[in-house]
C-alpha cells in the first residue's frame, strides 16, 4: 500500500509500505478520503510539539472496513465508517469523567501514532463509528471537524438567545458557526476575520454578520452598535484575542478558546472577576462522533459549504502547499484514496 509519510520535518514522502495487520480489539479501514487540517501541515513543517517521525498523517478520514483483529466481530468487515483519533487508555482520571480528549495516555491517531493519508489504516475497534447510508463519504471524512465544533459548544451551552461572537472563518470557526445555527438556533451570530473571502464563506455557513477587523476596529464597531457578545469563540487563536474577547464579553458571558500558542497573552484577574466571565478551553472531541453523525444524517449540518477541494492522494504535497498559502480559496481539501 501507499502512504503519506513525513519522514522528518519538512520532508513528505509517498512510501510503499507493507499492509499493516489489526492487532487484537483493531479494526483496518480501507481509506476513502481524508482531510488536511492545519495540524498536519505543522507536523510536516515540525511546528507539532507532540509528533514524532517518521509518521503517517492524517486525522480526519473516512473508509471501509476490509479486516479485523481478534475480539473483534468480523461481521464489522465490510462498515462504512469514520475514526476516531482520539485513543484513550479508560482508567485514567480524565477518561474515568469522561474526558478521554485529554486522557494522561492520549495517543491522537496521525500525530503519535500513524494516520490515515494511506490506503490503509489500523485503528481500535470502538474508535471507527459506522456511517449511515444516507451520508456520503465525502462528507464522512468531514465528521472529524465537526467533533471538535461539538466539543466545545458542549462546554459553552449555546442558547438561541445567545449574541454569539467568532473569531476566525477557518475551517474551526465555520463549524462553530454551522453548529450554534443548526444545532442550538443561535439567532445572532457575528464572525470576524481579516480575509474577505473567508468572511464571504462564513457567511454562506450561516452567519447573520460578518465583520472584518484588518480594515477597521471590532471594539469600536461593537461599541457604536451597543453589542456586548454574550458568547464568543475563539477560532482564530492568535494570543491577543483573549484580552480583546474579555475586554467585548458581556457580564456573565461564556468564552471558549481553542489555540496551543506557547505565546504568554496578558489579562487580568479583574477583567474576569468584574463580570464573572467563563472560559473555556477545549481539545479534540470527547466521544462526540456519535452526536455529529447524527447531526448530519439529520441535515442540521452541511459539510459540503466546507469543502472547496477534492484531489487524488498522489496529489498531496502540492494540495497541502495551497492549504497553507492559499487561505483565500480554500477551506477544507480532500485527498481521494483509491
Ligand atoms: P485557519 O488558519 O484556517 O483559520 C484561522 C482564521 O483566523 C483565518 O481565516 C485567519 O484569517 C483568521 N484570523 C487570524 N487572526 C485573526 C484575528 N486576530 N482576528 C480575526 N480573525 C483572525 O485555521 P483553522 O483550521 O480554522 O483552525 C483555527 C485554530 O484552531 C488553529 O489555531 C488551530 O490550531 C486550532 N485548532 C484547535 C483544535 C482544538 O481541538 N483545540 C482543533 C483544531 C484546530
Ligand atoms: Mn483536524
Ligand atoms: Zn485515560
Amino acid at each position: 500500500m501507499q502512504s503519506v509519510v513525513i519522514e522528518q520535518p519538512g520532508r513528505l514522502v509517498i512510501q510503499q509500505r507493507p499492509l499493516p495487520q489489526p492487532a487484537a480489539g483493531e479494526v483496518r479501514v480501507k481509506v476513502k478520503f481524508a482531510g488536511i487540517c492545519g495540524s498536519d501541515v505543522h507536523i510536516y513543517h515540525g511546528h507539532n510539539p507532540f509528533a514524532r517521525y517518521p509518521r503517517v498523517i492524517g486525522h480526519e478520514f473516512f473508509g471501509v472496513i476490509d479486516q479485523v483483529g481478534s475480539d473483534v466481530d468480523p461481521q464489522r468487515i465490510g462498515e462504512r465508517v469514520s475514526v476516531d483519533p482520539v485513543v484513550s487508555c479508560g482508567h485514567c482520571y480524565p477518561c474515568s469523567i469522561g474526558r478521554p480528549n485529554v486522557c494522561t495516555e492520549l495517543q491522537v491517531i496521525g500525530v503519535h501514532r500513524d494516520g490515515g493519508f494511506s490506503d490503509y489504516a489500523c485503528a481500535p475497534a470502538r474508535n471507527a463509528y459506522r456511517i449511515p447510508e444516507s451520508i456520503s463519504d465525502r462528507h464522512a471524512a468531514m465528521v472529524e471537524p465537526f467533533t471538535i465544533a461539538a466539543n466545545i459548544t458542549a462546554h459553552l451551552q449555546p442558547g438561541a438567545d445567545d449574541i454569539a461572537l467568532i473569531y476566525g472563518a477557518g475551517p474551526m470557526g465555520l463549524t462553530v458557526i454551522q453548529t450554534l445555527k443548526g444545532v442550538y438556533g443561535v439567532k445572532q451570530v457575528i464572525v470576524t476575520d481579516r480575509i474577505a473571502e473567508r468572511l464571504v464563506m462564513a457567511q454562506e455557513n450561516g452567519a447573520d454578520w460578518t465583520f472584518n477587523n484588518a480594515e477597521a476596529s471590532l471594539p469600536a464597531e461593537l461599541e457604536q452598535r451597543g453589542i456586548r457578545p454574550t458568547l464568543i469563540v475563539d477560532a482564530a487563536c492568535h494570543p491577543a484575542i483573549l484580552q480583546e474577547a474579555i475586554h467585548l464579553a458581556s457580564p456573565a458571558a461564556r468564552i471558549g478558546i481553542m489555540g496551543f500558542s506557547g505565546d504568554a497573552c496578558t489579562v487580568t484577574q479583574q477583567s474576569i472577576t468584574s463580570k464573572e466571565l467563563s472560559i473555556f478551553s477545549s481539545r479534540l472531541n470527547s466521544a462526540r462522533f456519535p452526536q455529529v453523525i447524527d447531526w448530519m444524517a439529520d441535515g442540521k449540518i452541511d459539510p459540503q459549504r466546507l469543502i472547496t477541494h477534492c484531489v487524488a492522494a498522489g496529489e498531496v504535497e502540492q494540495a497541502m502547499l495551497m492549504f497553507e498559502k492559499d487561505q483565500r480559496t480554500c477551506c477544507k481539501v480532500l485527498l481521494q484514496f483509491s
